[in-house]
């Protein structure tokens, strides 16, 4: 709800309130935090001077000497702005066309400010977002002068902070590594988190925070190219952390008339960095993710890929596909290799048209499949082109290179120039091709290598990196406007572009090549910290795992899937009478309690970056049932000392609490009070001796329980 007092305005939410103060010449933040039920007595606050408080972006060109969030550059050469308040009030919100945004609130105050010099109108839209504790920034330049003016930075959001000893929170890793947790303390310094691989980055994903103990506030951008966080703690003790498009090869030349939007930012506040991460994924589920599959129960899904790679005829696929029916799955996905002469990764990319020989006719294959009662997901890689590939002898140009340098390959492969509209059209034109020849329900689009070689003849070099993601958003707009039943899975070597811009077209996203089940609980509590369970796909695949070498229990695999989107990705005609019959019993469970598994809060439980166990709780909406696993990966024999809180579970419940066999069968071990199970610590130990090791190496002990809310005892009559 928005507030409009004077000159003060209050962006409040269910549990937060930002206070801003719209002073002669500025305005700035004077409170963000937990809710506050009044805003009289501000006053006091007012008594501020007003070029002390925390500002909400800052320009270069003053006396503040911090990290600046806006630096524009005049056709002369000054960098220098001084931008002055002209309105501030509550107004109807406007989105940008070419950028995704999040969406569901019509209302926001609207903040204008102009530089006289240079003739610059600096817009901020804040938007807040009641139900999940968010507060959305929309800023945007217009060049009102005669000239043009150079962006070198406009960053999207800045949050200052009072307070010194903050640390900064990451999320860096890499390919079969993603999303780590990282805390790193600020200590009158400057901290940063950047990409510059043309992607939000399996590196240093887009979403951090700044924390300490009692408060956290998380900053995420709907973005998906090189971004930039910076963090900085100075001596007057104030902290800033600004965020947006990495200024780094930035440089965007504003004409006269123009309008340059920067993406998104997203603000959420929170007594722990717990509470932030619950805001967050709430906020995706609520206000980034959309259309038909918002919220929607997803298909279990299996894929090909870990099973076959590039190695596979017609009738392997389809009798993976049987045993995929048979297991219970619901949508069957033919991935790399089915298109031009792809029988390995050093061709046909950009040739999206059927490799016959092999699939035998890739429209009748996907017919075949949907027959047997499943549904035809398929995958491709549009951003990419093999030099061995029809496109690229038709249309050498569309590739992305440099004149006279030798372009750098990764994976044998460049990357298209979607900068350049025309390769846009050809883009989308060639994947709603696929799309209509196989009627597919479900399309994985992957992006496999990093982007180097920047270069189209008709775009400044400094506007390379973000025109290339304008040029890619506007094919996934055109694509799911075109499409709009389509469940599209967003996938980049794993999880190199996790990210809110990518969840604005598309509602899932592969989480990461690494499926090994003591890795992945790591890799998924990372994701987790700002992306819900619902946008994670997670797939239970092979042993001995194909990129780490190491065993786990079909079990284990399964509940550490089961804290996402559940596929299986393996040759399941190699699967024995017995792994099938479980597997058939795990998709039966998930489906049964798919609501849950996809869509209830979710907790994290444990540490998973150092501790000796990490899992999840996801809670159902009315809190009636919930589900937990628990992956102890530093299990010494002999200890068993480990407890578990289940924070998310209703105190006042009464819960029956089954534990979960091996075998896959429920066996009640308690019936306690939600306020005993959330404070009590649990103890979770010797439970493990089940567990069969005798053929594991370094193997992950799993545990699940049900919690089901039962009728309490009655109270006995004294
Ligand atoms: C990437 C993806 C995999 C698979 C391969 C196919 O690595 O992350 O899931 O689709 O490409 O080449």
């Amino acid at each position: 709800m928005l507030k409009n007092k004077g000159n003060f305005f209050v962006l409040e939410t269910a549990h937060t309130s930002m206070l801003i103060r719209a002073g002669e010449t500025r305005a700035e933040y004077l409170y963000y935090g937990d809710k506050i039920g009044d805003f009289t007595g501000t006053e006091l606050l007012e008594a501020e001077e007003e070029a002390c408080g925390l500002s909400l972006f800052s320009p270069w060109g003053g006396t503040d000497f911090r990290e600046p969030s806006i630096l524009v550059r005049s056709a002369e050469g000054g960098a220098a702005c001084d931008f002055r308040l002209k309105s501030a009030r509550i107004a109807k919100r406007e989105c940008a066309e070419e950028l995704p945004c999040s969406y569901g609130e019509e209302k926001c105050v609207r903040l204008e400010y102009f530089d006289g010099v240079q003739k610059l109108k600096l817009i901020l839209q804040l938007t807040a977002y009641a139900d999940c504790d968010a507060v959305c920034v929309n800023a945007s330049l217009v060049n009102a002068g005669k000239k043009p003016v150079y962006l070198e930075r406009f960053a999207s959001v800045q949050a200052e902070v009072w307070g010194k000893d903050f640390s900064l929170i990451t999320y860096d890793g890499g390919w079969a590594s993603e999303r780590q947790r990282h805390a790193h303390k600020l200590d009158l310094g400057k901290c940063e988190n950047a990409s510059f691989t043309g992607t939000s980055s399996n590196r240093h994903n887009p979403f951090v925070m700044l924390a300490r103990e009692g408060e956290a506030y998380g900053v995420n951008l709907v973005y998906s190219g090189n971004h930039r966080e910076a963090a900085e703690a100075d001596d007057s003790g104030r902290t800033r952390l600004i965020a947006g498009i990495n200024p780094f090869s930035f440089s965007w030349e504003l004409n006269a008339g123009e309008t340059f939007h920067a993406p998104e930012g997203v603000l959420v506040y929170g007594k722990s960095e717990e509470e932030v991460s619950l805001r967050m994924r709430r906020f995706v589920s609520r206000h980034i993710v959309r259309g038909k599959w918002k919220e929607k129960e997803r298909p279990v899904l299996v894929n090909n890929w870990e099973g076959t790679y590039f190695d596979f005829t017609r009738e392997r696929i389809l009798d993976i596909a049987k045993k995929a029916a048979e297991a219970g799955a619901e949508l069957f996905v033919l991935d790399d290799g089915w298109f031009g002469k792809r029988d390995s990764d050093r061709c046909s990319l950009g040739d999206w048209v059927d490799y016959a020989q092999k699939t035998g006719g890739i429209e009748s294959l996907a017919d075949e499949i949907r027959a047997m009662g499943l549904k035809f997901g398929i995958w491709v890689e549009p951003e990419m082109i093999s030099e061995d590939s029809d496109l690229y002898r038709k249309h050498p140009e569309y590739a992305m290179k440099i004149p006279k340098r030798e372009p750098v390959r990764m994976r044998y492969q460049l990357m298209l120039n979607l900068a350049d509209p025309q390769v846009q059209g050809y883009v989308f034109r060639a994947v709603s091709r696929v799309i209509t020849a196989t009627k597919a329900e479900y399309v994985k689009w992957d992006h496999n290598r990093m982007m180097t070689d920047c270069f189209d003849k008709n775009t400044r070099g400094g506007e390379y990196y973000h025109r290339y993601i304008l040029g890619l958003y506007s094919v996934f707009r055109k694509l799911v406007e075109r499409f709009p039943k389509v469940l599209f899975e967003g996938c980049a070597s794993g999880g190199d572009r996790f990210d809110l811009g990518i969840l604005s077209y598309m509602p899932q996203i592969w989480t990461s090549d690494n499926t090994d089940a003591r890795d992945r609980i790591r890799i998924q509590a990372g994701t987790a910290a700002a992306y819900p369970q619902s946008t994670m796909g997670a797939h239970v695949s092979a042993v001995p795992n194909h990129q780490t070498g190491n065993r786990n229990s079909l079990e284990a695999r399964f509940l550490v899937a089961c804290g996402g989107l559940l596929g299986y990705e393996s040759d399941l005609t190699k699967a024995t009478e017995e792994e099938l019959s479980a597997i058939k019993k795990q998709i039966a469970f998930y489906k049964e309690h798919r609501m849950l598994l996809q869509f209830g809060e979710y907790h994290a439980l444990g540490d998973a970056f150092g501790g000796e166990w990490a899992g999840y709780l996801t809670v159902s909406e009315d809190k009636s049932s919930a589900f937990a696993v628990v992956i102890v990966s530093e299990y010494r024999l002999g200890r068993s000392n480990v407890r578990a809180k289940f924070a998310g579970l209703d105190e006042k419940a009464y819960y029956r609490v089954s534990l979960r066999s091996p075998s896959g069968d429920w066996k009640e071990v308690c019936t306690a009070y939600g306020e005993l199970l959330v404070k009590g610590s649990v103890s979770l130990g010797g439970i493990f001796g089940d567990t069969n090791v005798a053929e594991n190496s370094n193997p992950v002990f799993p545990r699940a329980y049900l919690f089901e809310k039962c009728a309490a005892p009655k109270k006995k009559q004294s």
